[in-house]
């Protein structure tokens, strides 16, 4: 977590760098800092809170320098206190170090260095990358810090400053992403190239530790052994997209309102209507190949995981391919059996969550090929994947997944069409489901039009401290992705559950206190639905329904129905979360909660 960036060149840099922590804020916002070196003396600042805070700070102090660095923190060790804010800086101040990842060792490098006389003052485990560094400097910056970085055990990723050499910044990264953008006459680093890339698109990825140092002249790179290389070069061609919220009042609201716009943009020319199939002209892996396929392992966490859950069901319904969905971070740690013919999905919006990077990594070691689903072009996922279909959803800035999560869902209702049709599915149940699918922008528009009537259901158990988000077969991870939901942006307690288990335990915990959101457009097991929802009745809870229109006897059973239009069981979960997204919406916005940025979370998981 927590996004770095740096700017060494002719222009201004205090307000480039600022600019630049504002874009990675996705990565963490409780608290920001900025060092830079005027007249040979290292100044720094920071703030708790957002970077507009330390925006406010800086622009008072009128500082004007050709080189800083800035950083955007989310915590991991220490609370987010000024004191915990990056930089951070060695004892004597000489050098600035802006950090991301975690330095698994820093309780060992803390006692070596207070051996030394050198003591810490904040509960991190950056500081001691200050001290390290300036403890093993003699005259040479980056020598000092390539002497550190072996020194250091974790994945992480830094970039320094040194009062002595007011023209370098030296970074490094290990097992996290940093790339370092290549201007003319200027040089810029950032956790992520979007951040930069409004200033260039040139830019080279600094790989398993290794260091670069920056002049305004241009970038030098050495491996781990200090030898130099050559960083291929690549040219960015993702656009830089200027996010604005518009007439939202959250940026949260805007992509929930884009969907029937992403949804569409995610089919646009992947698909042949006549002949009943996908066409995923990107796909990087010959039919031949695929048809091989024996066993599909699904990579993913959070809410992608949900979308990688759903395609589980869909791709061993109509292709008949053993699917497992493991949690990226539980698999990591697994020794997985890898047989020939295993495709790994790697599903992730930033294509940067540490998990989910390090357990496809490990399934490629044991030979699986490796599919991305990714919404961020240049994202480490992109580049390291076998082959990678795109979500096409534009950046998405609110930190609780909306517009891409339903994007993954039409992408990999494509790729299971895709599988489908290479196996037994017919021609004319591809044309059916092809036409559901290109049915549903235009059924969002209608949910999205309904939103009135969740605004008042909303208002109505907004109160409510605890729910049940109960469903069967594709509503199961729809209810799981509903809850998780109102969870990070109302903090509102959700627990998601298959509506089948209720009887198995949780049903204990029902009462008058504590409704259930009931996802019920799985028409398959709909009949049993309405009777695990008697048995809530019965117990005293709540029910607000989420069902399809037509399937009148809910409304019987129900406290509150909300319908979304009729479709296929597979494709019913894009319409029912979007119901999910609009009530977690305006059950937050009665709260008053932190909608775009809710507390303790980040947007990229970079790491563990
Ligand atoms: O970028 P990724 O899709 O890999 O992110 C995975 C999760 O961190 C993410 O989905 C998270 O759960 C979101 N906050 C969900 O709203």
């Amino acid at each position: 977590m927590c996004g770095i960036f740096g700017y060494i060149g002719p222009r201004e840099a205090t307000s480039i760098v600022l600019d630049g922590i504002q874009k990675l804020e996705y990565r963490g916002y409780d608290s920001a800092g900025i060092a830079m070196i005027n007249d040979g003396v290292l100044c720094h600042e920071k703030e708790v809170g957002k970077v507009s805070r330390l925006q406010e700070v800086v622009s008072a102090k009128n500082w004007e320098t050709n080189l800083a660095i800035a950083h955007t923190r989310w915590a991991t060790h220490g609370r987010p206190t000024q004191g915990n804010a990056h930089p951070h800086l060695d004892t004597q101040k000489k050098c600035a170090v802006v950090h991301n990842g975690i330095i698994e060792n820093h309780d060992t490098v803390r006692h070596l260095l207070e051996k030394r006389g050198i003591t810490c003052i904040s509960d991190t485990d950056t500081e001691v990358i200050a001290h390290l560094i300036a403890y093993l400097y003699k005259g040479n910056f980056l020598r000092a810090v390539q002497r550190a970085l072996p020194l250091l055990k974790g994945a992480f990723a830094i970039a320094v400053i040194h009062h002595a050499h007011p023209g370098e910044i030296v970074c490094a990264a290990k097992e996290s992403p940093l790339a370092i953008g290549i201007g003319k006459g200027e040089m810029f680093v950032a956790s992520d190239s979007g951040a930069f890339l409004k200033y260039t698109r040139r830019a080279i990825y600094l790989g398993a530790s290794e260091v670069a140092l920056l002049t305004e002249h241009g970038v030098e790179a050495f491996d781990a052994q200090f030898a130099p290389i050559e960083k291929k070069r690549e040219e960015l061609s993702h656009s830089v997209e200027e996010a604005s919220k518009g007439d939202y009042q959250h940026f949260m609201l805007k992509e929930i309102h884009e969907q029937p716009q992403t949804l569409q943009n995610a089919l646009l020319a992947r698909f042949s209507r006549d002949y009943g199939t996908a066409t995923l002209d990107n796909l990087n892996f010959s039919d031949e190949e695929l048809k091989k396929v024996e066993r599909i392992v699904i990579l993913a966490c959070g809410t992608s995981l949900h979308a990688g859950m759903i395609a589980a069901h869909m791709l061993e319904e109509k292709a008949r391919i053993p699917v497992e969905v493991e949690i990226s971070s539980e698999f990591r740690y697994k020794n997985p059996i890898v047989k020939d013919n295993t495709l790994a999905i790697a599903i992730s919006q930033s294509g940067e969550t540490a998990d989910t990077l390090a357990a496809m990594r490990e399934l490629r070691e044991k030979g699986a090929r490796i599919l991305g689903i990714c919404n961020m072009q240049g994202s480490t996922m992109a580049r390291e994947v076998d082959s990678c279909l795109f979500l096409r959803a534009g950046p998405e800035i609110g930190v609780a997944a909306s517009k891409t999560f339903t994007s993954q869902l039409i992408v990999l209702s494509l790729l299971s069409l895709h599988f489908a049709r290479m196996r037994q599915m017919s021609q004319q149940e591809g044309v059916l489901f092809i036409d559901a699918l290109t049915k549903l922008p235009e059924q969002i528009r209608q949910v999205l039009l309904g939103s009135g009537q969740i605004i008042e259901i909303a208002k109505k158990y907004a109160a409510y401290e605890n729910f049940f988000y109960l469903g069967r077969r594709y509503m199961y991870p729809t209810a799981l992705e509903g809850a998780l939901k109102l969870k990070e942006i109302a903090y509102v307690n959700a627990n998601g559950y298959p509506a089948g288990e209720m009887k198995h335990g949780p049903i204990a915990l029902i009462n008058e206190m504590c409704p259930t959101v009931a996802f019920c457009a799985d028409t398959y097991t709909y009949p049993k639905m309405l009777s695990n929802l008697m048995e809530v009745k019965a117990r005293g809870g709540k029910v607000l329904a989420i069902a399809p229109g037509g399937a009148s006897d809910i409304a019987a059973i129900a406290d509150d129905v909300i319908w979304v239009p009729p479709t296929l069981d597979e494709l019913a979960p894009v319409a029912s979360t979007i119901v999910g997204q609009l009530f977690s919406y305006y059950v937050a916005k009665e709260r008053g909660t932190e909608i775009d940025q809710p507390r303790n979370l980040a947007k990229s998981v970079t790491v563990e």
